[in-house]
């Protein structure tokens, strides 16, 4: 019997776009694996503000020790360790060892599932050039700003919302105009805007999209 081609899925976003949640809504759709990239830079992150003497050895070892599992953990989700990670992934020697991750989940997920999704800043330009789908999500900074400061709300973290708003333009210049794999949409990938859009309308349209060409493909 052919072999069933994986599906293939790479997101990018500016932060609190909402590509997070498409990305689970895609993942369980289309019974794919799905990783949160931006966890990884996170969980990287988290480790340099606990450790002064922070070396790239101690980092590798600490990157060779993920799990699934560990990106999980509520703690990353803090304002502080976020701008942890986006100064930790400026970082190309950084970028360089978190890679062979990102792509084993990309190319060679568990059998159990058809094929993988990531989110994060550099998938459809760097880490799955390849992939059967690309989409850009994005959405206006206040829109933005607005769901993050909900969510941080109900992780009951105290922030204000003009600090939520100026740590996410904040990052996303820094993101975007960093020298090694800055945020950007590629030629290739679809842009979706979710300002306007609530999340099941915008999975709708991530789904036609993704039909169509699977049902041409053969692969539903
Ligand atoms: O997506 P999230 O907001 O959790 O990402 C945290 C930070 O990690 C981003 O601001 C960005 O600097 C970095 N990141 C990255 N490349 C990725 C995913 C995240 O540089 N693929």
């Amino acid at each position: 019997m052919k072999k069933k081609k994986l599906i293939t899925v790479a997101i990018d976003s500016p932060a609190a776009a909402g590509a997070g949640t498409q990305a689970k809504l895609i993942a369980k759709k289309y019974k794919l694996l799905y990783l949160d990239t931006g966890k990884i830079y996170r969980l990287l992150g988290k480790f340099k503000l606990e450790n002064s003497q922070i070396t790239y050895s101690l980092l590798k070892k600490k990157i060779n020790k993920i799990k699934l599992k560990d990106l999980n953990n509520k703690e990353l989700l803090s304002d502080k360790i976020a701008t942890s990670a986006s100064l930790i992934a400026k970082n190309l020697r950084i970028r360089k060892m978190v890679k062979k991750f990102q792509k084993n989940c990309a190319y060679k997920p568990p059998k159990k599932f058809s094929g993988s999704v990531l989110d994060g800043r550099d998938i459809t330009s760097v880490i799955m050039k390849k992939a059967s789908f690309k989409f850009y999500i994005t959405a206006s900074l206040n829109v933005r700003a607005k769901r993050r400061f909900l969510e941080f709300k109900k992780l009951k973290k105290n922030i204000s919302f003009e600090e939520v708003l100026k740590s996410l333009k904040n990052r996303d210049y820094l993101d975007k105009n960093r020298k090694y794999s800055p945020l950007k949409k590629t030629k290739d990938s679809i842009l979706i805007n979710t300002s306007k859009l609530s999340k099941k309308a915008c999975f709708i349209k991530i789904r036609d999209i993704m039909d169509k060409k699977l049902k041409i493909n053969g692969n539903i």
